[in-house]
């Protein structure tokens, strides 16, 4: 059987890997210290990589974290779109993603040169991208938008402008629900989001019958129909902390359900049932970072994530627009 050799920056890591300490924890603390790094998590990380975090957010705080960060190295445990978000706002900064393979399906839905067609055909539309994508489609877009500002700032759009949204098409018809808007849609779909089951979701409600139902915008309309409160992940967490409920069935990668427990003890979270006995609600490409690979990135300084600067400097401009719109 023939095996694809690991790329350089991965095999270096990889013969290092028996020399592991017996305290990942403490040997990342010291060399966050030496290397003066900043560790940015998104929520659907594993709990320990959510602990040893600086900062967790969602999309829009993440970016808001790397656009503010005074740090010299940014250890991103999130996936390629975030840490590649965090490069093109910090070009001098050495950015560290732990593994390179972390993905997205929504991001690959999107391929650049099949996009730009699209875009090509509407030349009066503006286009409007969620940050779950490649930075070459951020550079042939004019604003960017995450789940937690996606309607705030179609709301901003002057009402006769024609407006491209890509790539989720789930978000992109809620935020047609929720503005009253006719956009043009992008037809791509995150697999973690698109999975939940609506019939075993209803049988839940049925057991938990006291329980809120909470859901990410990404998820279909027939699973959304359902939701008592529709937000992005750091929306979700506001919502359980500030509802008198003590019981929440939760629509989204379960990896949030961590810090929903830790802020919020004695509520109980459910997490929302795929429709096939898989762990399908844990992000496939998330889950790729682990403590070992984080140690290993800082101690190796690779991977490291490397932009066109001509892609990374049409990328910026949608990046600062969202960020002055937010
Ligand atoms: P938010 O971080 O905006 O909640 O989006 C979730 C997501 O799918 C990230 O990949
Ligand atoms: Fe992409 Fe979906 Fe995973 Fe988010 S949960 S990173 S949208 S595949």
């Amino acid at each position: 059987m023939f095996l694809a050799p690991p790329k350089p920056s991965q095999a270096s890591n990889l013969q290092t890997s028996l020399d592991l300490p017996l305290d990942l924890f403490q040997a990342i603390a010291d060399l966050k210290k030496e290397m003066n790094a900043v560790i940015l998590a998104h929520y659907y990380q594993d709990p320990d990589l959510q602990d040893i975090a600086d900062y967790i957010g969602d999309s829009l705080g993440l970016s808001q974290a790397a656009a503010n960060c005074q740090a010299d190295v940014i250890v991103f445990l999130g996936v390629h779109f975030m840490a590649e978000t965090a490069k093109i706002l910090n070009p001098d900064k050495l950015v560290l993603l732990p593994d390179l393979d972390a993905g997205c399906s929504l991001a690959d839905s999107c391929p650049p040169d099949r996009f730009a067609e699209f875009k090509a055909a509407h030349p009066d539309h503006l286009v409007i991208s969620y940050i779950n994508c490649t930075a070459e489609i951020k550079a042939l877009s004019d604003i960017i938008c995450t789940s937690a500002n996606a309607v705030s700032i179609v709301n901003q759009i002057p009402a006769d402008q024609p407006i491209i949204f890509a790539p989720d098409r789930n978000l992109g018809r809620y935020v047609m629900q929720q503005t009253g808007r006719d956009l043009l849609l992008w037809d791509g779909v995150c697999m973690v989001h698109e999975i939940f089951s609506e019939r075993k979701l209803i049988d839940l409600k049925l057991i938990h019958s006291q329980a809120e139902v909470i859901a990410h915008p990404e998820c279909e309309a027939n699973v959304l129909h359902h939701a008592d409160f529709i937000g992005s992940t750091t929306g979700l967490l506001k919502y359980i902390q500030k509802s008198d409920r003590q019981e929440f069935i939760v629509v989204t990668e379960s990896g949030v359900i961590h810090q929903m427990q830790k802020m919020e003890p004695l509520k109980k979270f459910i997490p929302a049932p795929p429709t096939s006995n898989c762990a399908c609600n844990e992000c496939p490409y998330m889950r790729l970072n682990t403590l070992e690979k984080v140690y290993l990135a800082m101690k190796n300084r690779t991977p490291e994530i490397i932009l066109d600067e001509t892609i990374r400097q049409a990328a910026l401009k949608p990046m600062q627009r969202m960020l002055a719109m937010s």
